[in-house]
């Protein structure tokens, strides 16, 4: 697989990663299917797809500790990535960005992957209780202690600013403006895909110009642009579509042509090439600094993902994927 080399500290990885969180959060069955889980990460693996998105907080920290299973045995096939700065409560998930804190989490974290660095360590949200650059400046320690290699913020969770004519990510870069004055960033993490754009606007050049890696988070759309969920499906309570605007069955249906559109270029492309594969080939088209973490639990769609590296979109194919219609259904 072709590799990127991204941030500050050269970190190196292959073009397509894999994202662990549908191992152990957020999706229904997460959590039991723990042999297929492991053998989904072999794949990725297998193929060069070194960069394996994990965090405290799946599980929580059942998703860690299934990484930590593989890394015991291909430490050095693996590149981690990993998070902190959330806490799963009884009720609520909570920020906690307290510099004490941060290092503790690091040393769980540690523990459970069963290594002595990890090589991209995230702050998973800014704690709006503490000054964002007391909870880096920890990070920073961490660093120079050499328990991390390198640093990464996550903006996923941007939402607010549509209302008020705000580009989604202005906030995210005012923070990442903070931080990169008390240590550099190597990775922003965010939400990028073809019905999920917003990070084109301004984060993800703001990124390329300062040599900053982008991880395209949920690149497949949660799932729907792989064109294998039917829309009126329904999810289980425990899985995060069911309270996602764009997975009630109108919005599925009002976005079947974002679908279409992708499988009418996999075919394109031959047989045996997916809606998936076009969805990623598309993130990775944005630029030699992104690096998407498509997330799966099945060792099947690890493979193909990892595939999607080798697929080259035409001018044309780009073309049509940008006029496709937007995505309808929204947070905000
Ligand atoms: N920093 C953050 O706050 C944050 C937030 C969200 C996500 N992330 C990261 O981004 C990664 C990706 O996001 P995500 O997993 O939520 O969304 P995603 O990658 O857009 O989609 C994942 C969903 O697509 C399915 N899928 C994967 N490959 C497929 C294929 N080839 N064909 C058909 N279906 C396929 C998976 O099914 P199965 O589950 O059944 O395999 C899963 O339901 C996460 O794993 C996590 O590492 C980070």
């Amino acid at each position: 697989m072709e590799r990127r080399t991204i941030g500050a500290a050269a970190l190196e990885v292959g073009a397509v990663g894999l994202g662990c969180m549908p191992m152990s959060w957020a999706y229904t069955g997460s959590q039991q299917r723990g042999e297929e889980s492991l053998r989904a990460v072999h794949a990725a693996l297998d193929a060069g797809a070194s960069l394996l998105d994990t965090a405290d907080m799946y599980g929580p920290f059942t998703n860690e500790l299934l990484v930590g299973r593989i890394l015991k045995e291909r430490r050095g096939d693996a590149f981690v990535s990993t998070k902190c700065g959330l806490l799963v409560g009884e009720q609520h998930i909570v920020a906690n960005g307290r510099p004490g804190y941060v290092k503790r989490a690091c040393d769980a974290s540690l523990r459970r992957l069963g290594t002595d660095v990890i090589d991209l360590y995230q702050l998973h949200r800014a704690d709006p209780e503490v000054p964002v650059e007391e909870t880096w400046g920890a990070m920073a320690e961490l660093v120079a202690a050499g328990k991390v290699r390198a640093l990464g913020l996550c903006a996923v969770g941007a939402r607010s600013g549509r209302r008020t004519g705000a580009r989604l990510h202005d906030g995210t870069i005012r923070q990442l403006r903070r931080v990169q004055q008390v240590f550099p960033v190597s990775a922003v993490q965010a939400e990028l895909s073809v019905w999920s754009p917003e990070a084109l606007d301004a984060l993800l050049p703001w990124c390329e110009a300062r040599g900053v890696g982008f991880l395209a988070a949920m690149p497949l759309g949660n799932g729907f642009l792989t064109g294998t969920l039917k829309p009126g499906q329904g999810f289980e309570p425990d899985d995060v579509r069911a309270r996602h605007p764009r997975f009630t069955a109108e919005m599925m249906a009002a976005n079947q042509p974002i679908v279409v559109g992708l499988r009418r270029i996999a075919q394109r492309h031959g047989p045996g090439v997916s809606e998936a594969q076009v969805a990623l080939a598309w993130a990775l088209s944005r630029g030699p600094h992104v690096v998407p973490v498509p997330g799966t639990k099945r060792e099947r769609w690890a493979r193909e993902n990892a595939a999607a590296a080798e697929l080259r979109l035409t001018p044309e194919d780009l073309a049509e994927i940008a006029g496709l219609p937007g995505a309808q259904g929204s947070w905000d």
